[in-house]
Formats: structure tokens, sequence, C-alpha cells
């Protein structure tokens, strides 16, 4: 088993992204730490607590920061809703927050598994890149850090720039140039894994007791997206989770990455230097750039099998 802690926002897609981690055997959830974005942090964190708890998650569920490093605070509520969940309503019981926040849990973590940590970081990387700075060991202590966020291509939330890199560029420079292992799963690859009404159907036909809630998550996502003339959902932060559990979902390579952190128009933009003209820099992350997927849909399909038979 791999152990993974799973820093997010949620969060719609965060939602599928942690239904989809819990249904597997490959991956030991150590913990969830929350993280101000799609919604402000005190409603992300009750999220986490309750989507924790939905899926009777038996990990710890931490606190993170409230606000992102030096830029104004953004949401997405547009695409998530006013509660983050599409207005959905968790029937479950409160769990418990962990008495220490994010930094401090990550840390802990790492050093106890010593080297073997995956972090899989969907949501603004203010909380990761606050660890790195406090504990100047840690990304010795990382095996690595699979992010949702950034894009080699176009972006969502500007022309280039996506949601959680925009969200707080400063910490994604950070985690950028910590020198841990990185793995780039950008707007663009996400754009490649699109769930058509059909792929929707084909899930919402797996009976499961958590398939009504899914479908009307689902639906929520889709008449957002409809707004804007696309008859397609892209639920980003899974393709993440799915990546950990089969490397096969995505092709990626090694390139160069730098964060754009002063300019507005391309504010958070992850620059990536395909035709390695920065000689002299690391190829400090790997970048997807393909998806498989039949492969992905496919991880979907297990998952609500997964809960079928629970
Ligand atoms: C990312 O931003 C958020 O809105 C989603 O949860 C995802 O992590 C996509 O750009
Ligand atoms: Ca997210």
């Amino acid at each position: 088993q791999i152990p993974v802690i799973i820093d997010t926002d949620p969060g719609i897609d965060d939602f599928f992204a942690l239904m989809l981690a819990n249904s597997s055997d490959k991956l030991d959830i150590k913990a969830i730490t929350s993280v101000a974005g799609n919604q402000k942090a005190e409603i992300v964190t009750k999220n986490a607590l309750d989507i924790a708890s939905y899926f009777h998650m038996d990990c710890e569920v931490a606190k993170g920061a409230e606000r992102p490093l030096n830029t104004p605070p953004q949401t997405a509520g547009h695409i998530h809703g006013e509660n983050g969940l599409g207005n959905l309503v968790l029937k479950t019981e409160m769990k418990t927050l962990s008495p220490d926040y994010a930094w401090d849990v990550i840390y802990k973590h790492a050093v106890k598994e010593n080297g073997r940590l995956e972090i899989i970081a969907i949501g603004p990387l203010t909380n990761i890149a606050i660890a790195l700075l406090k504990y100047p060991d840690l990304h010795k202590l990382i095996h690595r850090i699979v992010i949702m966020g950034g894009s080699s291509d176009i972006g969502n939330t500007s022309p280039y720039g996506e949601f959680n890199a925009v969200a707080d560029p400063l910490a994604a420079k950070i985690v950028f140039r910590s020198g841990t292992p990185l793995v780039m799963v950008g707007w663009n690859a996400t754009m490649k894994s699109k769930l058509t009404p059909d792929n929707l159907e084909e899930l919402k036909a797996i009976d499961t007791p958590y398939t009504k809630d899914c479908s009307f998550l689902w639906d929520f996502v889709l008449k957002a997206y409809r707004s804007s003339d696309k008859d397609y959902i892209v639920l980003s932060d899974a393709l993440a989770v799915a990546y950990v559990l089969d490397p096969s979902v995505m092709e990626c390579k090694d390139y160069y990455v730098a964060v754009e952190t002063a300019s507005s128009l391309n504010m958070g933009r992850t620059v990536v230097d395909f035709d390695h003209v920065c000689k002299d820099k690391p190829l400090n992350c790997s970048v997807g750039l393909e998806v498989n997927h039949a492969a992905y849909l496919n991880l979907l399909k297990e998952m609500m099998k997964h809960y079928s038979t629970q």
C-alpha cells in the first residue's frame, strides 16, 4: 500500500477524488488536509470532515491555510456551489478535526513513513508550501507530490492559468522549486479526461448507496459546464488520484517547469520548458500530457462497483 496524504479544497471534483482514493486498497490514506480554494477554509474543512465520515474513511482530517500566501483569496462557487458541494448536504455524522494543522500533520506522516509518503495535492498549494518552508528537510522525506494544478497549455481561470496555481502562485512557485519529485496533472491533461453525458449515464447505472448523491453532483457540474456551451464535465482532481492508482492512465514527460509570479496577465502560469532552452535548469517535474480515457473511465466504473458491493 502507498501511504498518501490528500491535500484538498472540496470541491465537487475533490469529492470524487476522495471517493476514488477510498475505493482502492492500493492506497493507505493517512490524512486529509484542507486548504482554502474552491470555497473559504471553514467551508472546505467542513466538507473534508463530512466526506471522510460519509465514506467511513478512517483517517485524520486536519485544517490548513485560510488564505493564499500573498495574493487575495479566490473561490470557485460558480462551479462548486455556495457550500462547495453543489449545495448538497451530505447526511452523515460530524467527524472530529485533528488538533494539529495541515503542515504539521504532513511533516509528522512524512517522518513516520521515512521517504514513502506521497502527497496528492488537489487544491491550491498553500499548505504544502508552508510545510516545505517550516520543515527544511521535508522535501527529502516525501516520495513525490502529484499535483492537480497548473497547465502546460491553456488554463481555466485565465487564458494560461489554472485555478489551483492561480489561487496561490507563490505557494506553487515554492513547491515547484523545492526539489521534491513532482507530477503535474495540469488542466490540459484533465481536458483529455472529459466525461460526456453518456459516460455519466454508464456510471449512474451502477447502483450503490452513493449513486443518488453522485448523480446530483455530476448533474450540478454538467449544468455549470452547459451554461458555457460545453456538453461534458471534467473531474480534474479524480484524474490525479487515478494516475496514482494506475500510471497507465496518463503519459508523462520530464521538463523544467517554473511558475510565473510577477505578471498580472500570466500570474500563476506554469511555464513548461518544452524545448529545453533553459539548459542550466533541472527537469523538476513530470508533466502529464496524454490521457488513456478508457483506462480512466474504467477506474471510475471500478470505483462505483466497489461501493455497490459494500
Ligand atoms: C481545480 O480547481 C478546482 O476548482 C478543482 O477542485 C480542481 O482542483 C481545477 O482547475
Ligand atoms: Ca480541488
